[in-house]
């Protein structure tokens, strides 16, 4: 099939090299031509495990193009997506101006039927604004020419988006028609495993999918987060909590490990997103709205953690280890390390750092500035620091010679905010342990009341 992308983010990116892998024509459009060059020279914007490797081969066998030529890009594909970014506005809903200019741009070129597809993230609703700025654009041409308009939201997860994509657990399609709901079956037939993925629904259903997909996530996540405060505050261990109730199939092991709050471009975004829809609808969120609140509190719970600990933080130092907002990506966004950083600022702390991936990416954000180093590695992070902080659970970071770590540290103590370290083999280094509702596990001798 001929494929046309508009967008080359991420979810574009990746959308436009998988599609082509699977054997269709796919030209990506984008207005930045500094991004266009790059990428057709081969130069990938974003760190994703195995999309260079996919991007070269399908260059090179001719499937895949990138170009900033719109009318080019709307002649090119039947199936047209729009993966453009919905940044939020000011009270926290997607911003759909980009989105709506791409519909209005190809409703101005197209020849013949198009099947116009919503790919970004968008607020319930969407496709029909999509489908009255085509259709006007059509209109204003005095021609009349058919179009269908589909939703089909992504499901990738950063660090593992080309995984995703190729063996999805589902693809949600939204349509009103069966000419693009065979459309839609027959480019997604090769990503069937076994059995067919493909769930079709009206478009208003799919829209509210994958914000419904990320609530329930970042509600699990939210939720062990408060349980792990309870836990620190009961002297309970929240790890033991948590493999007992994973056992339970109806909660399962997934997504209900504990931490220092979630990030990213996708939780945040999307929870604040659909609590204003609905808000803007005469329907006042609760849970949403406290799933919110809660992420916010849980990312000061590292910088609360060492407060407790030094009391004073002025002219600490402190060592981090990740940046990422996960690991296997170099993403910042909203970030837990953000907020422990500026909350070590504005106590009076320094800062040494090491993440895999996000050194370039901190750099772009920070700049030069006295109070944040960033290492060459871990080790060289935790030289003369008084406290180090796992923050993001990169698998490096895994079994470190803690006796060697100590060596290096003013004092060891170790906070960490993924919980992946056994206190008991941390302590017999010499390190005291902080993790995210273990108290218990830390041997800690809180009064219970
Ligand atoms: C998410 C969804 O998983 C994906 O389906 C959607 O399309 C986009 O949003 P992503 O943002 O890439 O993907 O990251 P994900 O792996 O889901 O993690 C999100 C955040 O939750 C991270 O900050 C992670 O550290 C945190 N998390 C995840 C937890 O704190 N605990 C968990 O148990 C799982």
């Amino acid at each position: 099939m001929h494929i046309t992308i508009f967008g080359t983010g991420y979810v574009g990116l990746v959308t436009g090299a998988c599609l082509a892998q699977s054997g269709n024509h796919v030209v990506c459009v984008d207005i930045d031509e500094d991004k266009i060059a790059r990428l057709t020279r081969g130069e990938i914007p974003i760190y994703e495990p195995g999309l260079e490797q996919i991007v070269h081969d399908n260059v090179r066998s001719g499937r895949l193009r990138f170009t900033t030529d719109a009318a080019e890009a709307v002649a090119h594909g039947t199936l047209q997506f729009i993966a453009v970014g919905t940044p939020p506005d000011e009270d926290g809903s997607a911003d759909l101006q980009y989105v709506l200019k791409v519909a209005s741009t190809i409703g101005a070129h197209m020849d013949d039927y198009r099947l116009v597809i919503t790919k970004s993230t968008v607020p319930v609703g969407t496709a029909d604004k999509v489908r009255e700025a085509l259709g006007q654009a059509v209109r204003e041409r005095g021609v009349d020419i058919e179009f269908d308009v589909a939703s089909n939201p992504e499901f990738l997860k950063e660090g593992a988006a080309v995984e995703d994509f190729m063996k999805p657990d589902r693809v949600v399609v939204g349509v009103d028609s069966d000419r693009a709901a065979e459309h839609l079956r027959a480019l997604y037939a090769p990503f069937n495993r076994q059995h067919d993925r493909t769930i079709i629904m009206d478009i208003r259903s799919a829209e509210l999918t994958k914000y419904a997909a990320n609530i329930v996530l970042a509600t699990k996540i939210s939720l062990m987060n408060e349980l792990s405060q309870v836990a620190d505050r009961v002297d309970a261990d929240i790890e033991q909590v948590r493999k007992a109730i994973g056992a339970d199939h109806r909660i399962g092991y997934h997504f209900i490990y504990p931490g220092c709050g979630f990030g990213g471009s996708c939780f945040p975004k999307d929870v604040r997103a659909l609590a204003q829809t609905a808000g803007k609808l005469g329907y006042d969120t609760e849970i949403i709205n406290a799933v919110e609140r809660v992420n916010d509190r849980q990312k000061q719970v590292l910088f609360e953690k060492l407060a407790a600990h030094f009391g004073d933080l002025s002219g600490k130092t402190i060592a981090l280890w990740g940046l990422a907002f996960k690991p296997n990506t170099d993403d910042m966004r909203e970030a837990p390390s953000c907020t422990l950083m500026q909350a070590l600022w504005e106590a009076g702390a320094r800062v040494r750092a090491y993440d895999p991936e996000a050194m370039k990416e901190t750099r772009r954000i920070y700049g030069e500035r006295d109070d944040l180093l960033l290492c060459e590695t871990a080790e060289q992070a935790v030289e003369d620091a008084d406290a180090l902080v796992l923050v993001t659970e990169w698998h490096i970071f895994r079994t470190p010679d803690f006796a060697d770590i100590a060596r290096r540290m003013r004092q060891p103590v170790l906070v960490d905010g993924r919980n992946i370290y056994k206190p008991s083999y941390v302590a017999q280094a010499g390190f005291t342990y902080y993790g995210i509702g273990r108290s218990a596990a830390s041997g800690a001798t809180r009064h219970v009341v």
